[in-house]
């Protein structure tokens, strides 16, 4: 593939592909996707072993290094990882500078874009103990940074992190806890967070992770690689589309609970109008996540209440596509992002935040990737050409003249 693509350029042709639908970037080894089947796995292993018996911590390590760990690798890893949860105290202060009602997914890649600045160390690329170091000090910080995000945006204090507890009931804390107020994290609100941040944790060349690996492929540091692929995440038609399907269910709800007026109007190709949390690049099936997620969707919002009025409109609106030929014909299957906007709000997360929990479970993928690209002798700085449409050549006009 490689050399044929070498001398296509030399013979001038160019492959235009919009959006990459056929265009392999990179050879990796982390993560398999077979989008007809709606096969899933993560170095091997299939993504329905790993979300039942592994745990986030665990995923990340056999992402990032290839191999599920030893008893003694995973200690290690994780108190690693929890000796480094503090932030700076100059970096909290980043965040009064951010309008109240920002956004939090801006506001999260600024703060770790900063963190280049704070640990000058990770700017070599190749600098091996300093990548190891600036992939521990993502793993740590991103949480806590989350958990500000969403502390600034309600106007309460800011947690330090308690490391005696696992990432996730860390997290947990910072976000809902208060500091005058003990915190029980309820162990099925913890383990629901850290199946769905398995599910989401790689995805091999997706927008956000295509993104790392661009910006990573100009010798860019870890830091600054990951802070855009957070901004890529932010997009509607990515990351985005987990608070957009809420939205509409919501939408749906207000305007009586009539799925099929919905269908239609999706159908209709109305302006704006899309059945979000529906199609995928290459999954032509069932995403595989999804299947996942629908069952925790149900378990835990009948455990721990929520809205089920919108799960039911969910479910009717599933039920609708899949048995409608505009949806069969096109292979529109419900994706990950259908029913976990569910999940997050029945968990206590306010839409706008749903975006930063799936950037938290995508971080090792990120750091996965960025790590396999820069180790890989055949990346080339990424520089994609074009079609030029414009005028051929004109004359300079005085403004006088035009
Ligand atoms: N609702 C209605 N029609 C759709 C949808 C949808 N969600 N998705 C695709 N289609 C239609 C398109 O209009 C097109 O129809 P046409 O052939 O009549 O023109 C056909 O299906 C093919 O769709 P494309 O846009 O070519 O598919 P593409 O691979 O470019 O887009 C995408 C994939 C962006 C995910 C798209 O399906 C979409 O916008 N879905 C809704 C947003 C969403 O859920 N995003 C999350 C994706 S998963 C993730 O990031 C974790």
């Amino acid at each position: 593939g490689i050399e044929l693509g070498k001398l296509m350029a030399s013979t001038g042709y160019i492959t235009l592909d919009p959006g990459f639908v056929n265009t392999g970037a990179a050879s990796s080894a982390i993560t398999y996707i077979d989008g007809d089947a709606g096969i899933l796995r993560y170095r091997g292993y299939p993504i329905e072993q790993l979300a039942q018996d592994s745990n986030f911590i665990e995923v990340s390590y056999l992402l990032i290094y290839g191999e599920l760990p030893s008893k003694s690798q995973l200690e290690e890893f994780t108190s690693r990882i929890n000796r480094h949860t503090l932030l700076h105290e100059d970096l909290k202060r980043f965040f009064d500078g951010f309008p109240r009602d920002a956004h939090p997914m801006p506001v999260l890649s600024s703060a770790v874009s900063a963190l280049s600045t704070f640990y000058q160390d990770s700017l070599n690329p190749f600098d091996e103990p300093n990548v190891e170091m600036s992939t521990i000090r993502l793993l740590a910080k991103v949480p806590t940074l989350a958990a500000y995000a969403y502390k600034k945006s309600i106007g309460q204090p800011f947690l330090y992190p308690d490391n005696s507890l696992g990432l996730v009931e860390n997290f947990l804390r910072m976000t809902f806890g208060l500091p005058a107020e003990p915190y029980e994290v309820d162990p099925d609100i913890a383990k629901a967070l850290d199946m769905l941040f398995i599910l989401h944790a790689d995805h091999e060349q997706n927008c956000s992770t295509s993104t790392v690996r661009l910006v990573g492929s100009s010798e860019a540091n870890l830091f600054a690689s990951v802070s855009a692929g957070i901004q890529a995440l932010f997009g509607p038609l990515h990351g985005g589309a987990n608070a957009a399907v809420l939205e509409m269910l919501e939408g749906i709800q207000a305007d009586g609970g009539d799925v099929g007026t919905f269908v239609e109007r999706v159908k209709n190709k109305e302006e704006g109008v899309k059945l979000m949390g529906f199609g995928h690049r290459v999954y032509k099936n069932y995403d595989p996540r999804a299947k996942i997620i629908k069952k925790t969707a149900d378990e835990i919002l009948r455990k721990i209440g929520g809205n089920d009025q919108l799960l039911d409109i969910a479910m009717k609106l599933e039920e609708t596509a899949l048995s409608d030929d505009y949806f069969v014909e096109r292979k529109l299957y419900p994706n990950v992002d259908f029913y976990t906007g569910l999940i997050y709000r029945a968990l206590g997360f306010p839409t706008k935040y749903f975006t930063v929990l799936f950037a938290l479970g995508r971080l090792p993928g990120w750091i996965a990737h960025w790590r396999e690209m820069i180790n890989d002798p055949a990346t080339k700085i990424g520089r994609p050409r074009q079609i030029y449409t414009g005028e051929r050549q004109r004359d300079y006009v005085s403004i006088d003249n035009r």
